[in-house]
């Protein structure tokens, strides 16, 4: 039987997780979702033509490879549609190749306006969350009174319905009061209860036991990717709590998001850029908050795929990027815009954090340990030229080589893709 290889973003996301998927899939025959929603935006160039995945699989675009949705994605069916409609619009026979699990939860237009509704009431303390629903979708996922796909078509939808949207409406004008006229155009069971049905007929042809077919897939000897979304400083559990979404995207997500077995888990890739991003609030060690950060930025085009915010920049860390390994059992590494990073002179990389005068390499998610380290910097020979035409590591500038080879022997495990631009070709591979 084979085995499943996952791909895993190892810091705040945006590593390029669907580049290094979309290459995957060249000989994959699944490609799944195991974890998050349409907070995800991940980034394929094709042929010049840019695709920004949300739901649906990047691993749907190698044209043959089936899109599995798996039971821990929150989904939001109007956003899918758009998406199925638009991967039909350049060519992609979507009808054959989509799967979703009958167990994923839906997200209702009230989880996005109690979203909006709970970020403007922090205060100080906000998430900058991605307005897509996700928080209060797994709220209700975990308070066991939310809606999964499989509800949608039983006799009990209009009930279940009715009782969360009378309570959560409650919720809604609790939280947002000057709302209220808004609330009860948008929370409205008969608006809710018609849309919701059609978007449930929608999408019936794609809806499945997912765990059953993807475990009959790899009996079959079928080659299944995962598609990991968000990242390790962004889990529930091993985050940078509380500015982290609202699911595991770590390994354990992906068992519990699937429900394949931790036996079936093959290669774990962690992916991360030669420099490191984080969009929303909350701690970053290495952020850089001057002109070698804008530098990043617009270099690397750090501009957020779904909600279009300038990405905070820095270089990249590797106390973070150990502690990412030991977490998901990295088996190797991929890391992107080496492009990027080789336009610099010099190219520093944190290897361990200063902690009022004590020196750690150990990371913690610790708020007060995060918010007072700071980053002991290595220094790298920069200026790698122009790299786009390298096809092996071996043809790789010196400087790069180091680069990477530092990288390597730092956190213990091969590096074996190497990104050296945006377009799909543009990746080194070992
Ligand atoms: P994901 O969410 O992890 O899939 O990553 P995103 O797609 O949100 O962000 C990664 C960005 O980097 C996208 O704009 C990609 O097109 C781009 N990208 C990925 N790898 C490379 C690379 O090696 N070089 C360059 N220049 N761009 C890259
Ligand atoms: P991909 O898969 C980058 C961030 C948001 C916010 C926090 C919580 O493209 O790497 P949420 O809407 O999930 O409740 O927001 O998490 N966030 C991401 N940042 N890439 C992502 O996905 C993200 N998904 C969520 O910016 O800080
Ligand atoms: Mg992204």
């Amino acid at each position: 039987m084979s085995k499943v290889d996952v791909v895993l973003g190892c810091f705040y996301g945006d590593e390029g997780k669907g580049k290094v998927i979309d290459y995957l899939a060249g000989d994959a025959d699944l490609a799944v979702r195991a974890t998050g929603g349409d907070n995800a935006g991940h980034t394929i160039k094709v042929d010049g033509v840019k695709y920004a995945m949300h739901l649906i699989p990047s691993g749907i675009l190698s044209g043959h490879t089936i899109g599995v949705i798996g039971n821990g994605v929150v989904m939001n069916p109007e956003v899918l549609l758009e998406e199925i409609d638009n991967l039909k619009a350049h060519g992609y026979d979507v009808e054959h190749y989509l799967k979703i699990s009958d167990k994923a939860h839906v997200i209702l237009p009230y989880h996005r306006m109690l979203d909006v509704a709970l970020e403007k009431a922090r205060k100080a303390s906000k998430i900058g969350t991605t307005g897509k629903g996700i928080g209060p979708t797994y709220c209700d996922k975990y308070e066991r009174c939310g809606l999964r796909v499989e509800d949608l078509y039983s006799e009990n939808f209009a009930q279940k319905l009715g009782e969360l949207v009378e309570s959560r409406k409650a919720l809604l004008k609790f939280y947002d009061p000057e709302n209220e006229a808004q609330i009860d155009e948008i929370v409205d069971f008969d608006k809710i209860y018609r849309d919701y049905t059609a978007y449930a007929e929608a999408l019936k042809p794609y809806v499945c036991d997912a765990l059953t077919y993807l475990h009959k897939a790899l009996e079959q000897d079928k080659k299944v990717v995962v598609e990991g979304a968000q990242a390790t400083l962004l889990d529930i559990d091993f985050g940078s709590y509380p500015f982290v979404t609202s699911s595991n995207p770590t390994i354990g997500g992906i068992i519990t998001g699937t429900g394949l077995s931790a036996m079936d888990i093959g290669n774990v890739y962690g992916v991360i850029k030669a420099y490191s991003s984080r969009v929303g609030e909350g701690p970053y060690v290495t952020e850089l908050l001057d002109a070698t950060g804008d530098r990043i930025r617009e270099l690397g085009h750090e501009y957020g795929t779904t909600t279009g915010r300038p990405r905070r920049c820095g270089w990249l860390d590797l106390v973070t990027l150990k502690y990412a390994k030991r977490v998901n059992g990295l088996t190797a590494l991929s890391v992107n815009h080496l492009d990027t990073i080789g336009k610099f002179d010099k190219v520093k990389v944190c290897v361990a954090y200063d902690i009022n005068g004590e020196i750690t390499e150990d990371f913690s998610t610790n708020l007060e340990f995060l918010n007072g380290a700071k980053p002991v910097y290595r220094e790298f020979d920069g200026n790698f030229g122009d790299i786009s035409g390298c096809k092996t590591f071996e043809e790789l500038p010196e400087n790069a080589k180091a680069y990477l080879s530092f990288i390597e022997e730092y956190i213990g495990i091969p590096v074996k893709f190497i990104g050296t631009g945006a377009e799909r070709e543009a990746m080194i591979v070992r």
